[in-house]
């Protein structure tokens, strides 16, 4: 794995052989050493896009990822007793799958976790596009998580209700402080939020060129023309998005390379308008997860 901690470079392999002194931040990747050559060419300058991690295999990302959850968790229960978590659809469920394996499932402290979704279709729980039985099937069905701390959407609304009661589950758990509010923003301030990214750059239900980029004022909105079917969602607006303490992009395969590239590396101002791209938590922090394929076209990386 190649990390990309703002300005720092790691080459993992390659420390792991010749420079023992850095094996604080090995974390147990590993890497090929040639990304030392293609990377050192491109210190700096990645601040506002976050910290990028390539990782050669579904498999090491995974487990990077899982241990990157592990961690967070564990620092969030440490300062505030609970662990806020958003997720959305799609493979990123699949590549948190080994948090249902050995250690994390007994190390975790799932009984502080409390789950939301950053965006959702407006289906029924059972129905197989909903966000929430994906992740329930593949997840929480397998970990302790306490069943009143998992938060789906009502699925018996309309989409624009469902938006307005989700907003109002969520400010319930302001006021008690569950989830705890933004010092930038009135929003709330989830611990942490995953997000996967379409072939499009789309985030959540954030889709590119669709006005639900511009709300400022609401929580969460809905969508009834989503151009990835079903058309009605639920999704966090941006303000919410970039509220976060920690925000999670996970894109892999090549037909992602296009977007990430637009979404990360320094490119000109058409790309400014990507929904990945509008991805910059205020005081929180962001990390993009990618596969070799993922990262292929990123200028910085090549
Ligand atoms: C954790 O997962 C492993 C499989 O990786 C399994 O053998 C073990 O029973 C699980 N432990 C708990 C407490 O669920
Ligand atoms: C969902 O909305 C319906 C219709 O307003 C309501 O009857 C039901 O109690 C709600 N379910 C939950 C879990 O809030
Ligand atoms: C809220 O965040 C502040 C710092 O921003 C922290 O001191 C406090 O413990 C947090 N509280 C909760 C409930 O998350
Ligand atoms: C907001 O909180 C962060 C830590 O979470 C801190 O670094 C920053 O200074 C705070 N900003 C303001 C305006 O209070
Ligand atoms: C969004 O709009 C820009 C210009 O307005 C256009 O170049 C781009 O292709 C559009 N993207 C999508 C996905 O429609």
């Amino acid at each position: 794995m190649l990390i990309n901690h703002y300005s720092v470079f790691i080459p993992i392999s390659l420390l792991d052989s010749v420079d023992r002194q850095f094996d604080y931040i090995l974390r147990g990747c590993h890497c090929s050493a040639r990304s030392l050559a293609r990377n050192m060419a491109f210190e700096g300058s990645m601040k506002d896009r976050g910290e990028v991690r390539i990782h050669e295999s579904l498999d090491e990302l995974s487990t990077d990822l899982a241990d990157y959850i592990a961690e967070l968790s564990e620092v969030s229960v440490k300062e505030h007793g609970v662990f806020t978590v958003a997720l959305s659809g799609g493979s990123l469920i699949n590549l948190m799958r080994k948090l249902c394996d050995a250690p994390y499932n007994k190390t975790v402290d799932w009984s502080k976790w409390y789950i939301f979704w950053a965006d959702e279709r407006v289906v029924a729980k059972t129905h197989v596009d909903s966000n929430y039985k994906l992740a329930k099937d593949h997840l929480f069905s397998k970990l302790p998580i306490v069943p009143s701390h998992v938060y789906p959407i009502n699925d018996s609304l309309t989409a624009e209700e469902a938006a307005s009661d989700y907003k109002f589950v969520i400010r319930q758990l302001v006021r008690i402080r569950v989830i705890n509010v933004s010092n930038i923003s009135d929003c709330p301030k989830f611990d942490l939020i995953l997000l996967g990214m379409g072939p499009d750059g789309h985030v959540a239900s954030l889709f590119p060129n669709h006005s639900v980029l511009e709300e400022k004022n609401e929580w969460v909105t809905f969508i009834t023309n989503s151009p990835k079917p079903p058309p009605e969602r639920i999704t966090f607006t941006l303000p919410v998005i970039n509220s976060a303490a920690n925000v999670v992009v996970v894109a892999t395969g090549g037909g992602k390379a296009e977007a990430a590239s637009m979404a990360i590396d320094d490119v000109g101002p058409e790309c400014l308008g990507l929904p990945a791209r509008m991805v910059q938590p205020g005081v929180g922090k962001l990390v993009w997860f990618l596969d070799n394929e993922a990262a292929s076209k990123l200028k910085r990386f090549s």
